[in-house]
């Protein structure tokens, strides 16, 4: 299966906003990845709850809902979800992982977890049978831009093995932090299946959305 794209909105054109949903629609993008994140967890504001129900009611393309805050089990019941979106929690972010995983599936949506770059992949074995995909943070959260801490492709890679040795080859991998066009690639090779694309490739400013993200697709295909 080809890689599926999650363009990162927070690095969105905002006054165009539907001009662009426009253009995802028509390359048929497969997610739209909302940032989240509470001044807390990580030291940003970004998107919030009002935003995600604009989204939905805009579009019919799954949200891809990365939650960077603080105890997300006490929060998850402010979003509107649908059955095709995916909510992300940090394992960092709470006491209770599985607890608020299986909140996101009683909610009826799909399950991610998200990993820091310094959070080792031993902590998802416990949790295999509650997820369906896993975050691999290539940078530290909280901002676009940054550089992509290396160790993280190598970690991409060890999580496919361990998915694969388990059984569960079918949990998805998303990739989120300079996503460049070059790490995108090696990201793909090592077991990506989604890709967060923002600053670093498709929403860069000044390029043509359309062009970039064609380009993009050949890369992760
Ligand atoms: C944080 C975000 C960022 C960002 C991606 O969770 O998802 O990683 O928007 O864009 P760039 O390409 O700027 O890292
Ligand atoms: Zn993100």
């Amino acid at each position: 299966m080809s890689g599926k794209i999650s363009p990162s909105i927070m690095c969105a054109d905002f006054c165009n906003l539907g001009r662009d949903l426009r253009t995802f629609e028509e390359l048929r993008i497969e997610y739209l990845h909302i940032d989240i994140m509470d001044g807390t967890f990580v030291p940003n504001y970004t998107l919030g709850t009002d935003f995600v129900k604009a989204l939905h009611a805009a579009t019919d393309i799954p949200l891809d809902i990365h939650l960077m805050i603080d105890e997300p089990e006490r929060k998850i019941d402010w979003f509107e979800l649908n059955p095709n979106d995916y909510v992300s929690i940090h394992y960092e972010s709470t006491r209770h992982v599985q607890r608020t995983l299986q909140r996101i599936k009683d909610r009826g949506a799909k399950t991610m977890l998200a990993l820091n770059p310094a959070t080792p992949l031993c902590v998802l074995e416990d949790v295999l049978p509650d997820l369906d995909a896993v975050l691999i943070m290539t940078v530290n959260p909280g901002f676009a831009g940054q550089k992509i801490v290396p160790q993280t492709l190598d970690k991409i890679k060890r999580c496919k093995k361990l998915l694969n040795e388990r059984g569960y080859e079918h949990v998805e991998i998303e990739a989120d932090g300079n996503v460049s066009f070059e790490n995108a690639a090696k990201m793909r090779a090592a077991g990506a299946d989604i890709f967060v694309a923002g600053t670093s490739s498709i929403l860069a400013p000044g390029k043509d959305l359309a062009v970039e993200t064609k380009k993009f697709r050949e890369v992760i295909a």
